[in-house]
């Protein structure tokens, strides 16, 4: 629309005055929506100026770092870093089975290898990055500075989310955030007209722990998340199939780290129960569980059972949001 090619105008003028013409800036890529449509902008503003990072930490979903990097490379002309950084992060949670304990070490990973990565600029360019990326929206900024005595039990403060706020006091970088007065709705008709894919700005959103949260206890056991990658992907390409997708807002599926008893074949089986969750929601604070119909639930059963090695229940979570969290952890 009109109003966001001036919103969109207005941005790159700001950036465009703000950036030097020798600054390096640096953007951290999730894959998901606010992140990108970040990036994306401040590209058009400033271009190879721009340094972008993706991180897969071993805990992404099923080829999520092709797919991603397939947009950003191909779709979008990023100009983008992969590293893979699975070993040291999986590393670093064996063993460790308490939720916040696994966020806190996944989020100094994270701020370990930008700072590697402001190292490596420094090495090629002769000079620190100056400014950092980041894609806050309004309601981030709200949800991170509740009014005083307000009382708010926010999110916040029952799970810590480290995409907002947990950036290092002693940061020296400078903060572009071109998304922090927009809604999210307007982020994705902002994304559309800087031409990011649409089937890219439907993306559900997910968490910046990733698997992590949804496998219950040690994730670095047994083979958990590829046995919680192949039953989440079959979950989310039946929902696209069936054109439910964008009628919530998320789906995802849940390794139960519990054996039970099964018969598959003429054969006794003691595997593994995953649980599929999905909600409606219009900010994520409360949530609704989603009701599918009964016949694709049950080929989705049939299919994970026969699908995937090592699980032979499947369990739907009917909880809403409160009482239950979204994610498990
Ligand atoms: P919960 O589980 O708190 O989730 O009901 C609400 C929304 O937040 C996402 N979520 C996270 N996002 N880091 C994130 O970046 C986190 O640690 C985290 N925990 C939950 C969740 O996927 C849902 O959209």
């Amino acid at each position: 629309s009109w109003k966001m090619q001036d919103i969109l105008d207005e941005e790159l003028k700001v950036i465009k005055s703000k950036v030097g013409p020798n600054d390096l800036v640096i953007c951290g890529l999730s894959g998901g929506v606010d992140s990108t449509v970040a990036a994306t902008l401040v590209h058009k503003a400033i271009g190879d100026r721009l340094h972008c990072l993706f991180v897969d930490n071993g805990l992404l979903r099923w080829r999520e770092r092709e797919r991603v990097m397939e947009t950003f490379e191909r779709d979008l002309h990023l100009p983008v870093t992969c590293v893979d950084a699975s070993e040291k992060f999986l590393s670093r949670l064996k063993g460790v089975t308490e939720p916040e304990k696994k966020r806190k070490i996944i989020g100094e990973e994270f701020i370990n290898i930008f700072d590697s990565f402001g190292q490596e600029l420094k090495q090629k360019y002769g000079k620190e990055p100056v400014y950092l990326v980041q894609g806050t929206l309004y309601p981030d900024v709200i949800e991170s500075c509740p009014p005083p005595g307000s009382g708010s039990t926010h999110s916040h403060t029952i799970k810590s989310h480290h995409n907002v706020g947990g950036l290092p006091k002693n940061m020296k970088l400078k903060l572009i955030e071109p998304l922090k007065l927009l809604f999210k709705d307007e982020v994705r008709e902002l994304g559309k007209i800087m031409g990011v894919p649409e089937g890219f700005l439907k993306r559900h959103p997910f968490p910046g722990p990733g698997l992590a949260v949804r496998v219950p206890g040690d994730v670095t056991l047994g083979n958990h998340l590829d046995t919680l990658r192949k039953a989440d992907e079959i979950f989310i390409q039946s929902i696209k199939d069936a054109g439910i997708y964008d009628n919530i807002w998320q789906a995802f599926a849940v390794f139960l780290p519990v054996l039970t008893v099964g018969v598959q074949g003429d054969q006794r089986t003691y595997s593994h129960a995953i649980a599929l969750r999905a909600v409606t929601s219009h900010d994520g604070m409360t949530a609704d569980w989603y009701d599918f119909d009964h016949k694709f639930l049950a080929e989705l059963s049939t299919r994970i059972c026969n699908e995937v090695v090592g699980v032979n229940r499947v369990l739907m979570d009917i909880t809403s949001k409160p009482p239950s969290t979204i994610e498990w952890e």
